[in-house]
This record gives structure tokens, sequence and C-alpha cells, in this order.
């Protein structure tokens, strides 16, 4: 089942919001590249007709990436449409028939997750799944137990390497490079380790807030909405061993193995906060006690990392928009010249968005008689140039069955353990000044003389 072509592509949840703002996008730019010949059936329980669902689809365009008049006529001319009730045998009739003669359907689930269930049970008894692969999108569950639950309803009708789990994050350019940049550059190994490295920061800052998404975001929060999925399979990619080789079971088996090493949260590792005027929001309770700001101080258990605090920080209303991660190595020993300070480190610097820039920080002299010197970096500034969206990405392989960038079921469980033992309520909440970087209590969590590193829209730090 691995590398064959899907012949059709099936999407439930047509006319909602993903479908709107990322999956009509990523159609019409994949047809742009021409790599997209196949019948497109959007599924929904709204009463449309395939005009309007055209329309819609048109619609969705013009607000998310621009309308491309040659590849939206031919995107208009692949796509059909079937409104049905996910629960109504009917409706996977309809489909099985539109489907026709195809042999490896590619179903893609962009609705809520309490409809997985009904939907895979359908397709599977409907035969529409049979040889077929399906996609779901985060949350992948809400606990760790209702994963596994989730994990069960998928296996039930899908084989695990029919699953294609999306966590867009991993069809970055700029994750993908953290793999690539550790695994093929011969001096980063020998300092990548306890040994060396002092400390690693990882931040997720947003400067908007929830976004009109309140009710949805009530249901998560920011741990479950990019701690447990983006901000720890950032953390494997940056902490996994070698793998046996670049193909997706290699990367993955070593990703399960340094995720089962993170040790489970305990509630005085982390601080929760919520920004003021999160609780006016449009369908956010007025006692609302989820966390729009969590920070977190993470352990591996294993030879490579054992004793190197790993800090995570990911907020909402935040003073940027920024995702960069830290990598602070020891001051050398003895200190020769300048007496070791903070500040003073080598570091490695990888802004994942909006720009993308390595850093490697230095020390140099500062020319004139004593030996003092100043921090220096080497910097390393990428210019995207026509580069796929995640969703564009994701979708062609889904398509192609290539699943290395996509969450294996194994994986997102270990996710969960670790941060099972403090979702919900077990510590309270902070509130913060919406533009600072969350509570002050999260400076709490720094181990030593550990300090926050806050990115700056400078694209080049000190
Ligand atoms: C999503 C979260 O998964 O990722 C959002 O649900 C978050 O809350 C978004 O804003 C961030 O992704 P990106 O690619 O825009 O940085």
């Amino acid at each position: 089942m691995t590398a064959s072509l899907s012949d059709a592509l099936v999407f439930f949840g047509a006319t909602g919001d993903l479908a709107y703002k990322q999956i009509f996008p990523a159609l019409q730019a994949m047809i742009k590249r021409s790599h997209l010949d196949l019948p497109i059936i959007g599924v929904a329980r709204s009463g449309r007709n395939l005009d309007e669902f055209r329309n819609r689809a048109r619609d969705s365009l013009e607000k998310h990436g621009g309308l491309d008049a040659v590849a939206f006529a031919r995107l208009a001319a692949r796509l059909q449409y079937i409104g049905g009730d996910y629960r109504d045998s009917a409706t996977y009739e309809q489909l099985c028939r539109a489907l026709g003669n195809a042999a490896r359907p590619l179903h893609y689930l962009a609705i809520p997750p309490s409809m997985f269930e009904p939907v895979t049970q359908g397709l599977a008894r409907s035969a529409c799944a049979r040889n077929g692969r399906v996609i779901v999108e985060k949350p992948f569950g809400r606990s760790l137990a209702s994963a596994q639950a989730l994990n069960r309803t998928l296996h039930a009708c899908f084989p695990e390497d029919a699953i294609f789990r999306i966590d867009h994050y991993l069809g970055k350019e700029a994750v993908e490079n953290l793999l690539y940049f550790r695994f093929s550059n011969t001096f980063l190994e020998p300092v990548w380790h306890h040994g060396y490295v002092a400390s690693v920061q990882i931040t997720m800052a947003e400067q908007f807030g929830v976004q009109g998404r309140g009710a949805f975001y009530e249901e998560v929060g920011a741990i479950r909405d990019v701690v447990q999925n983006h901000m720890l399979q950032v953390m494997a990619l940056l902490t996994m061993e070698v793998p046996m080789d670049g193909g997706p079971d290699a990367i993955r088996d070593e990703k399960l193995r340094v995720l089962s090493s993170m040790r489970p949260l305990s509630p005085n590792e982390i601080v929760r906060g919520q920004f003021c005027g999160y609780r006016d929001v449009t369908g956010v309770p007025p006692d609302s006690q989820v966390e729009t700001f969590a920070a977190l101080r993470l352990h591996i258990d294993n030879p490579r990392w054992a004793g190197v605090p790993f800090y995570i920080r990911a907020g909402k209303r935040l003073p940027i928009t920024c995702t960069e991660v830290t990598i602070e190595l020891k001051p050398p020993s003895p200190a020769v010249f300048d007496a070791n300070g903070p500040g003073q480190s080598n570091y490695f610097r990888f802004r994942l968005s909006p720009d993308v820039v390595t850093t490697i920080g230095t020390r140099t002299k500062v020319p004139g008689e004593p030996m003092v010197g100043a921090a220096t970096a080497l910097v390393a500034r990428h210019y995207p140039r026509d580069e796929m969206t995640p969703y564009e990405r994701l979708l062609g392989d889904a398509l192609r069955g290539d699943a290395a960038l996509f969450t294996r079921g194994d994986t997102v469980e270990a996710a969960w353990r670790v941060v099972d033992p403090i979702l919900g309520d077990a510590v309270p909440v902070f509130e913060y000044e919406p533009d600072t970087w969350g509570p002050p209590a999260a400076g709490r969590i720094l181990a030593g003389d550990d300090r926050w590193h806050n990115p700056t829209s400078e694209e080049v730090l000190p």
C-alpha cells in the first residue's frame, strides 16, 4: 500500500472552515503545479448543489491565496458534491457511486473529531474504504485515553499505513530543515548532547488572540492546541537519535523512542496563563479556566539528554508572532579570556516562522589590546521562493501514500502521555496582560540561571 497513487480525493466537511481556508487553496495550488488529475468529491451535511459548492470554492480562493482563473476552471471541472447525513448509509451509497472505478480513494476527514467514528464506520460498511486511505486532522484526541480510543476507531477500518494524521507543522519547510540540518552537518553531532548543551527553548508566540474561535479554543487551550502536537514534534526532531536511514519508518521509530523517553510533566513544571480579555470572546464563558499560554519544563530521560532542561512556551496575545528554537551551549571550561556570564554562551537558533533564519551565536575578539570579546552571530537567512504551503505538501504526500511527514498513532499516544498529567485544571491559570510574555509566574519553572529568550522583530538577534 505504500507507493501507489490515490485515484480519487474525497473530503468530508467540504463546506467547513478547514476546507475553506486550507483545502481549496491547496487543491488549486496542486492543479497549478499540474500534479492533480483525479475526481475531487466534497461531502457535507449542508444541502447545497454543485454550483453552490463551486461558488464556495471560488469564494474561498478569492479570500485565501488568490484565484487563478485557469487553475480554478480545472479544479471546478473535477469537483463533485454530495450532501447528506454522515450517519445515513444513503450518503455512502452515493459516494460509492461517485467513486466509480476508483481503486484507491483518499478520504480526508475535515470534520470535528466527534464525527470520525460515524464517518469511518459508514465508509467501512459501504466498501468506500476498501483499499482506501484516510487523512485525519488534529486534535487527535483530548487526552491519552481518548487518543487511544480514536486510534482504535481508525484501526477498525484502516490499517496504520493507510492513516495520515496531519500535523501541519511537519509540512513546513523550516521544520523539515531541522531534521536535515541535524543529520547533515558533521560539526553538530559531537556537541548535540548533555555534555555541551545547557538548555533548549522553543517559543511559539502569537500576537493575535483566538480569532473568533472562542468555542473551539475553549475545548482545547494552548496545551492541546499546539504543545501536545506541534511543539512536541519539533522537540522530537531536535532530540531524536540518528535514524537508520532517511525513510519514514526509521525517522518515525526514532521520534517514538525519544517521545517515550520524555518524562510525563509534573504540576511544578508548568505555568498556565490566560490573557486579560479572553473571557470576553464570543463562545468563552466568563469563568473560563482555559489557558491561552503555557510554559513548561521538560526532561528527556535518556543518555543523550540527561539533566538538560527543555523549555516550551506557547501563547496567544504575546508581543510578536514568531516561532523560534534556541539551543544554548555550556560556556567553555575553563574560561580563558572573558569571564563567563549570562548571554555569552554559544547557541544555535532556528527561527521557524514568520521568517526562516538559522543563527550560530559565537564570540569574537573586539579589536584592541585587551583579549575581550563580543557576541557575533553567523546568520543564514532563507528566502522562500515558490514553496508549497504545508497543506499542499501534505495532501500531495498522502495522495502518493508517503507517510514520512505524518504522525504515527503510537507517536501521538506517546506525546499525550507527556502532557496527560497536567491537562485541565491540574494547575491554576494566571492572567496576563496582552502584549506581554505571559504571566510573570512563568519564570518560576526556569532552572538555575536560565533566562527566557524572547524573540524580537529584529530578524537577527545578537
Ligand atoms: C494551529 C492552531 O494548529 O496552528 C492555531 O490550532 C495556531 O491555534 C496555528 O494559530 C499556528 O500555525 P501557523 O502555521 O499559522 O504558525
